[in-house]
């Protein structure tokens, strides 16, 4: 990977240390010249007509995705958001009383309010598996849930919001596949960040969002269905990009996964989106995920050398998130002093991580992806004791 030249691919490299790449990443050129043309493009000879001229870009979105993730096209939906994007699908689930759904200490919240209300609506029950010493999921936990039998759903994330473990997507994926059972991955931190293969997953249903290590722009996101259930499942809503009309009270729903879809959209998101899948397939998976980890792990290691600085991520090998607290001084501080310095972090807090018992009240999250240097770690680093 040649960094000078991914760097100036990025304007946003010249103006700010980015840490926040699990907030929103920086997009690259080709992302910003695709998305800003075609609005441009909307404002010159009108939206309709300007999507009847990029057509290829706008279905290249389904190839680019599906490229990446060894998906098929028809198994993709465009969605604006993870959030949607995972509520599509999981909406969908035909839940009856007494089905089990069960999910992990790390799950998003907006996921878990979406459990809840599922089960005080259809008489589901939430169960969170519990975790391994180093803080993923267990999977012998898993097993001996799934053969009490009665689970309808396993969901969980890949890559928290709130910390660095990578919980073990593919294990959980031979363990659905063995219990004949459903499993979604909300994937929303690990796709642009990972290398990722559904069918080595295994993953029935997988979401992810645009802006994150994608690079892509926001407000854009994507579902994934296996093509074998995709006929199972029948979206919460439906309109004419979902299904046909069929007068005079009638209507047959899309056999494609684009039934999750609305006809009205971020149609310059969606083409930049499949730029940006398409350029993080261009510097190949694998490089991008050995860069990404190995900088989070440099990072750590320097945090935990400083005095009063507790490094808070879990997992054997973790993710590009890196997370931490400075001992009498708020993360909010940090992250006000990190952005005096031209270095862009967050600060996570439980709001969006309910079910975790461990999480701390807040904690700040220093998310590097691989256009980030050893010289933008150190600025963080200087304003640390
Ligand atoms: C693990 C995880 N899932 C889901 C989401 C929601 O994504 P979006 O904001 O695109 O709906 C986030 C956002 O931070 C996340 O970190």
């Amino acid at each position: 990977m040649d960094i000078d030249e991914l760097r100036s691919d990025t304007p946003g490299c010249a103006k700010v240390a980015h840490l926040n790449n699990a907030g929103a990443a920086l997009p690259p050129r080709p992302v910003i010249d695709a998305v800003a043309g075609h609005f441009e493009l909307e404002s010159l000879i009108g939206g309709y007509e300007a999507a009847e001229r990029n057509e290829a870009p706008i279905a290249r979105f389904y190839d680019a995705v599906a490229r990446l993730l060894g998906a098929r096209p028809d198994e993709i939906a465009f969605v604006e958001n993870a959030t949607r994007a995972w509520d599509m699908a999981f909406y969908a689930i035909p839940f009856a009383d007494g089905d089990r759904i069960l999910t992990t200490t790390s799950e998003y919240s907006s996921n878990a309010i979406a459990y809840q209300q599922v089960a005080a609506a259809k008489g589901a029950h939430v169960e969170v598996v519990p975790d391994e010493a180093d803080g993923t999921l267990s999977l012998d936990a898993l097993e001996a849930e799934l053969a009490k039998g009665d689970v309808r759903l396993v969901s969980l994330n890949h890559i928290p919001t709130h910390n660095g473990l990578v919980n073990p997507a593919a294990e959980v994926g031979r363990l659905c596949r063995e219990h004949g059972v459903l499993y979604l991955l909300d994937a929303c931190q690990s796709v642009g960040q990972l290398a990722m293969d559904v069918n080595e997953i295994g993953c029935d249903i997988l979401s992810a969002t645009g802006r994150k290590y994608l690079r892509g722009p926001r407000g854009t996101g994507f579902l994934y269905v296996r093509h074998g259930i995709l006929q199972t499942l029948v979206p919460p809503f439906l309109d004419l990009q979902a299904a046909d009309w069929k007068a005079p009270d009638g209507f047959v729903m899309r056999d494609d996964a684009q039934r999750f879809e609305t006809w009205e959209r971020h149609v310059a998101g969606q083409i930049g989106l499949g730029v940006a899948a398409d350029y993080a397939a261009g510097l190949g998976m694998a490089e991008i995920e050995d860069r990404v980890l190995g900088l989070a792990a440099r990072l750590r290691e320097e945090l935990a050398a400083r005095p009063g600085v507790t490094v808070l991520d879990k997992g054997a090998r973790p993710s590009g998130i890196v997370t931490f607290t400075v001992e009498g001084r708020d993360p909010a501080a940090v992250k006000a002093a990190a952005r005096e310095a031209g270095v862009n972090v967050n600060v996570t807090n439980p709001v969006s991580h309910g079910y975790d018992p461990h999480a701390r009240p807040a904690a700040v999250r220093a998310s590097v992806h691989y256009y980030n240097t050893d010289e933008e770690l150190e600025r963080l680093l200087s304003v640390l004791p």
